[in-house]
């Protein structure tokens, strides 16, 4: 949810951590800060607000003997969790002596205990947030131990959640400590160099050679080493990894916004996903890098498919795409819930676990709850390097390139590909009746990005129609079958990037109570695309026409997404937005694209701030 950047070397140290928190800003821009250590100097700076109001403070107080020559320090760019997004709450947070400097990504479950606890031993606190318990556990224990690191590692055991963070400290000096569990941390390895990052782009400037951390593990960064511990104080031994240089990714090219410079990527992101996984010879679908072998799949009576906002709406599309090819009955949930049910699975039942980052803290514990369960994970993923990842037994990677805008899209289009590409090839492995046909599926895929590109040619219609949309009270979004969850997907991005409400309904549902919303201050978006080869897709069509006329009655705003050729959809809806003709099952991929245009432009018509959206943070690493 935050970012940590932490920098040892001869560079000046705190335009290396400014420059890194710039980079982070996407995972958490309510408030920032850093301590360094240059010489005998110590310099300690907090702000409220964006990186820029932190450099700005720093540049006003022109601390250059501090800045120039050397040194260490850490960073932090924060998303609010404990108290309010104000300078005091900031990280780094200090002991009682201002001794020890302390960022931390997390959330501690015992920290109200802990604080009573060191309040009556004498310690004072200054801030309403969890971390500070973590300065003032360091300060005690650091008195007790003498180093640095052996505080790190006794502070850990009094704690409970998730608390990966970094430290110096006056007393011990010439070090950074660093500790991972939950949010994920990396050291960046240079010459007599080196640095800390929650999330690789921090340090691509600098460095793509890595050692990311895994769950329990403490560094000891010095100018001339690095070493890691578990925390029984053992040493590990460290997994070099190299960063994919996709640095020219991290930049906005000559888009205004990464929202925008990400939808144009989709037609990449699809191809690539596809990439070497589509066997033209055998007619068959391959997953080199899924480690969950075709004898295990075969005996797969059920599958769970569990993930948060955005990849839940992925995931309500592979039930749709897995029932109608592989005949496996899914079951979807939201993670945050599903952990909490104690849901039926077991050895016969495959979890799949999406997301974007890999490190959403919800969906890691309802992995580790399936995991416990005795069911086999895949994990479905952009980020190779992420926690989840590592702790499935297999993997698919969506191959989307780096994500930078808060509000998913090409990783959510990507996703919905591997969906179908997996939904074919289990029904390949099970033997199902509809593999016959599986041909036909397998060219309209590779179709996709360049009727993806015909959709980014034709983004002026949907601009015009957003011009009109602007003043609208408010954005109801239909759909059926495959096509509901897109209608969800649009009303979130909706919400998410322009702040205006939106709902999302099965259209079956409107007449349920609905309908009691519309007038001629509501739009409405709805989901008409029809593939006349399939016989299930025409009559969701022609129910999909009478609830049009239903909303059309009521003095209701119609936006409809309907199939090149339409004349039905044209004649009742007010807007209507064509999408190329492909496979029924393959049209949500297609529609995703006008539904995130849509909100883009309403989003800027409006003023938003759309690549990061007001309360939202790219990564929630917090449960
Ligand atoms: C997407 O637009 C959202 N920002 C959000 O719903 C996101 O999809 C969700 O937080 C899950 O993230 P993940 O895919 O990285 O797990």
């Amino acid at each position: 949810m935050s970012g940590i950047i932490g920098y040892i070397g001869d560079r000046p140290v705190i335009p290396v951590l400014i420059d890194g928190l710039k980079r982070l800003e996407y995972h958490g821009y309510d408030s920032a800060g850093l301590a360094v250590i240059v010489r005998d100097s110590v310099f300690y700076q907090k702000t409220p607000g964006r990186i820029h109001n932190l450099e700005e403070r720093i540049n006003s107080h022109n601390h250059a003997g501090e800045i120039h020559g050397g040194g260490y320090g850490i960073g932090h760019t924060r998303w609010a969790t404990h108290g309010k997004p104000t300078e005091e709450n900031a990280h780094p947070h200090c002991d009682c002596t201002n001794n020890l400097f302390v960022v931390h990504n997390g959330l501690l479950e015992n920290f109200r205990k802990l604080k009573k606890n060191l309040s009556a031993a004498g310690h004072v606190f200054r801030t309403e947030t969890d971390t500070e318990v973590i300065a003032h556990l360091l300060e005690k224990y650091l008195a007790q131990l003498g180093a640095l690191e052996q505080a790190v590692i006794r502070t850990a055991q009094d704690l409970t959640g998730q608390f990966t963070f970094a430290v110096i400290c006056r007393q011990d000096r010439e070090k950074i400590v660093a500790i991972r569990s939950g949010p994920p941390l990396m050291v960046g390895l240079g010459e007599k160099e080196y640095f800390l990052a929650s999330h690789g782009p921090a340090i691509l400037p600098f460095t793509t050679t890595v050692i990311p951390m895994a769950d329990g593990e403490v560094a000891i960064i010095s100018k001339d080493s690095v070493s890691l511990t578990g925390l029984d104080g053992q040493p590990r031994a460290p997994k070099i990894e190299q960063l994919s240089p996709d640095g020219t990714a991290s930049e906005r090219g000559g888009f205004r916004h990464y929202m925008l410079k990400e939808i144009f990527e989709q037609p990449q992101a699809v191809r690539d996903t596809t990439l070497g996984r589509v066997e033209h010879a055998s007619g068959r679908v391959a997953f080199e890098e899924l480690e969950i072998s075709s004898a295990e799949l075969k005996c797969i009576k059920k599958i769970n498919i569990i993930g948060c906002g955005t990849s839940l709406h992925a995931a309500l599309y592979g039930k749709y795409v897995l029932e109608a090819l592989a005949r496996i009955p899914v079951e979807v949930d939201f993670a945050s819930e599903f952990r909490y049910r104690n849901p039926i699975i077991g050895s016969d039942t495959l979890t799949i676990m999406i997301s974007q980052s890999g490190e959403t803290a919800d969906t890691l514990l309802a992995a580790r709850e399936a995991k416990k369960r005795n069911s086999k994970l895949l994990a479905i993923s952009n980020v190779l390097a992420s926690t989840l990842i590592r702790e499935s037994h297999g993997v698919i990677c969506t191959r989307s390139g780096l994500e930078r805008a808060v509000a998913s899209t090409k990783a959510f289009t990507s996703q919905l590909t591997v969906l179908m590409l997996l939904s074919l090839y289990l029904a390949q492995i099970q033997d199902r009746i509809f593999w016959d046909n599986s041909s036909a599926y397998l060219e309209k895929i590779e179709d996709l990005p360049s009727k993806l590109e015909q959709l980014i040619g034709r983004r002026a219609e949907v601009l015009t129609i957003a011009q009109e949309l602007a003043d609208f009270r408010g954005f109801l979004f239909l759909g059926r079958g495959p096509h509901f969850p897109l209608a969800l997907e649009g009303a979130l991005k909706l919400k998410e990037v322009s702040y205006l409400h939106a709902e999302a309904y099965a259209a079956g549902e409107i007449k349920h109570g609905p309908l009691a919303i519309i007038d001629p201050s509501m739009a409405t978006v709805v989901m008409a695309t029809h593939d006349l080869s399939d016989s299930n897709s025409m009559i969701l069509y022609d129910k999909m026409l009478s609830s049009i006329h239903e909303v059309k009655s009521r003095d209701g705003q119609v936006v409809a997404l309907a199939t090149d050729g339409d004349r039905e959809v044209p004649k009742i809806a007010d807007h209507t937005i064509f999408i190329p003709k492909t496979l029924n099952l393959l049209a949500p991929i297609l529609e995703a694209l006008p539904l995130q245009l849509l909100s883009y432009y309403l989003a800027d018509i409006r003023g938003c701030s759309i690549d990061q959206p007001r309360n939202l943070a790219k990564n929630v690493t917090t449960g």
